[in-house]
């Protein structure tokens, strides 16, 4: 048994063989449903999701266990129960594994102490989200085969985003180059702490880029004015027809969605021959297969 709690604390080595396990989960593979049959996993979700929760659902289906699934309002959480109590009477339901997303960061971690069964951070607030990261290692690694000295640029709300966080950890532990772009008061500090290369000029980094993430404009968490204006943003940061002219020809358009089309991409990118966003959401289901089974089996 382990936790996924964050990208942190996982080392390269380790990284790698949860991906190589990955390709065996791919459509096509041969049946895994014995990994976990006649277990439980619980999907304990407190915030919105469409991808993360349907992907893990049916990776929990695919190895053959029965799952769970908890959303705040259904949940006696709405009621006034504490997230501890709430998870130490799920876990007394037998389940293998817990899988929550929380808008608190750190939630994970706190239940993660508390719980006998592993805890898969299925998204912490601003902090990581580690099976997105992982998922699109998986997809940059299916058309290059490694990471090693690839150029990966994300752009965007860097600063209330947990993806961008996980990426970050993630592609510099598996070789990759890390540039992060967007405007300055959507930079949180420490970003170069952590590896990443960070600019504001867009323009002049796409070029270099083997890929480029686009992040969705967290509209949700703009109450504190950290942008003139969604238009201004969109003209300096919004990968459009024009900027991907700029990038190199074999270079791929990534998005963990959901996606706020023509805000920080436009829709013929986002649907354009470059996008693998799609492969990264089918890659999602392999991926979450594969962290079940490393971490609950
Ligand atoms: C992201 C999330 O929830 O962190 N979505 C996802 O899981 N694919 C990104 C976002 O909400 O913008």
């Amino acid at each position: 048994m382990r936790h996924l709690l964050g990208i942190e604390g996982w080392r390269r080595d380790e990284l790698e063989a949860l991906l190589d396990k990955a390709q065996a989960h791919l459509p096509g593979k041969p049946d895994t449903t014995h990994i976990l049959r006649g277990k439980v996993v619980a999907n304990l979700f407190f915030e919105d999701s469409t991808r993360t929760r349907t992907s893990f659902h049916m990776a929990a289906k695919g190895l053959g266990a029965s799952v769970m699934n908890w959303t705040q309002s259904g949940s006696s959480v709405s009621k006034g129960e504490t997230l501890l109590d709430t998870a130490r009477n799920i876990e007394a339901t037998g389940p293998v594994a817990i899988v929550m997303r929380h808008k608190s960061s750190g939630a994970p971690h706190l239940v993660a102490k508390h719980v006998r069964c592993a805890v898969i951070n299925a998204g912490d607030g601003t902090h990581e989200h580690p099976s997105q990261a992982l998922l699109d290692a998986f997809t940059l690694r299916q058309r290059w085969g490694a990471l090693d000295g690839r150029t990966v640029l994300i752009v965007g709300d860097l600063l209330h985003s947990r993806v961008a966080r996980s990426n970050l950890l993630c592609l510099k532990a598996l070789g990759a180059r890390v540039v992060m772009c967007g405007p300055p008061t959507l930079i949180p500090p420490g970003l170069e702490s952590l590896g990443a290369e960070v600019t504001h000029n867009l323009d002049a980094v796409l070029p270099q880029a083997d890929a480029v993430m686009c992040l969705r404009l967290q509209l949700e968490r703009q109450s504190e004015n950290f942008l003139p204006s969604i238009r201004e943003f969109s003209r300096l940061f919004g990968l459009n027809p024009a900027r991907e002219e700029r990038m190199k020809p074999e270079a791929v358009v990534m998005h963990p969605g959901p996606i706020n089309r023509g805000v920080e991409i436009s829709p013929a990118v986002a649907d354009g021959p470059r996008s693998v966003i799609l492969e990264q959401v089918s890659n999602g289901v392999a991926v979450r297969r594969a962290i079940l089974e490393v971490c609950a089996s």
